[in-house]
């Protein structure tokens, strides 16, 4: 067995992860950390886990640990805090923050406002998206999990920047659920405030769009332009994002299809299937993409994931398949909840 530890596990992400590994048939769940709730029952903390995780939540990961992988759901500054003791002891690790997801530090610095403090094993991450660098993950030790919206945005659209067939123009427009702002409520996310409202935020200054524009960009042929808007909108769950582009030629339906399938041939969590929908995937792995022609080259291409699953923690457990040498799809075989 696998024996894995999740740092920030009193978080949203942290506790998704756990919900994943404690019936993971190839992983045990040995350890889950809080700062603030050590010493209390992780199903205090979680009762859904209750009857599935008996532990208690330690301060830290202690020096001794004996885990062979970490997760590390906690925030971006604090991951690359952990990282390089990790690795040292030899723990593979994936990163649900966004400390090891821009390639360049120059960049780091631009969208997150603090210095990188570790370049060499920014150097060393692989970018954990399996639809696009399974190849690449499968020998990593350190995994940089993309963030829920670029997990959205770009399975939506890659195959079309990948095969060349649309211009470098991609507007974004994408609307999460209130949990992607994790446990700690702020003045957007309160419930009177975003409950019967929804809410556009960071428009043109999200750190979601270097990281969409750095993968399309390394799968695809040229630049990409990216327009992000966010929204807020008054769901728990789940991530529809509406991507506006241009072909370069006309094409039918049924060519962009063939064109989505080929792509995705080894992809056991994409469905490309008529409208996508939150409700279909809540809850799971699966990523549902859909599109429509709106003119002779317009395209409009939807995607829903749910955030904490295929966005966060669900993508997590399946790069970790990979890096140990598993199926992709161990203990993430269910589907959404539907409703
Ligand atoms: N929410 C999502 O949908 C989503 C999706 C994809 C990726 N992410 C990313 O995943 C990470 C976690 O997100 P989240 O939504 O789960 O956040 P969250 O609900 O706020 O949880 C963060 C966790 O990290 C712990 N923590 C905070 N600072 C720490 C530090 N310096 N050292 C160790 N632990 C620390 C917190 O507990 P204590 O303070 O008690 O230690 C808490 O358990 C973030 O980087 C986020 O951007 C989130």
């Amino acid at each position: 067995m696998i024996k894995v530890g999740i740092i920030g596990g009193s978080g949203y992400t942290g506790a998704e992860t756990a919900r994943m590994v404690c019936t993971h048939p190839e992983m045990e769940l040995v350890t889950m950390t809080s700062r603030r709730q050590a010493g209390i029952k992780v199903s205090k903390t979680h009762p859904f886990l209750k009857g599935f995780v008996d532990l208690r939540f330690d301060q830290a990961l202690s020096e001794n640990s004996d885990i062979d992988l970490a997760f590390l759901a906690t925030p971006h500054g604090a991951s690359m805090d952990h990282v390089p003791s990790l690795l040292e002891r030899g723990i593979k690790v994936v990163d649900l923050s966004g400390d090891y997801r821009l390639n360049m530090p120059r960049e780091y610095r631009q969208w997150y406002g603090i210095d990188h403090r570790d370049v060499v094993n920014l150097n060393k991450a692989v970018y954990g998206m399996p639809e696009l660098f399974h190849d690449a993950i499968t020998s990593a030790q350190l995994v940089a999990n993309p963030g829920c919206y670029p997990t959205c945005a770009v399975l939506a659209t890659a195959p079309l920047f990948a095969n060349g067939l649309v211009e470098g123009k991609l507007i974004v427009d994408a609307k999460s659920g209130t949990s992607g702002a994790g446990v700690e409520p702020t003045q957007i996310t309160h419930h009177p405030t975003c409950a019967a409202s929804v809410t556009p935020y960071k428009v043109g200054q999200h750190r979601h769009t270097p990281e969409i524009r750095q993968a399309l960009e390394t799968v695809g042929q040229g630049e990409v332009d990216v327009v992000f808007t966010p929204h807020l909108v008054p769901i728990v769950r789940g991530i529809l994002s509406t991507c506006y582009m241009t072909l370069n030629e006309k094409m039918d339906h049924e060519s962009l299809y063939e064109v989505y399938e080929d792509f995705y041939k080894k992809s056991p969590f994409i469905r490309v299937n008529g409208t996508p929908n939150i409700a279909s995937v809540s809850g799971s792995n699966f990523c549902e993409i859909g599109f429509e022609l709106a003119g002779e080259r317009n395209l409009v291409v939807m995607a829903t994931i749910d955030n904490l699953t295929k966005g966060g923690a669900g993508q997590a457990v399946q790069n970790a398949n990979i890096m140990f040498g598993l199926d992709q799809s161990t203990g993430l075989k269910f589907p959404g909840l539907g409703v």
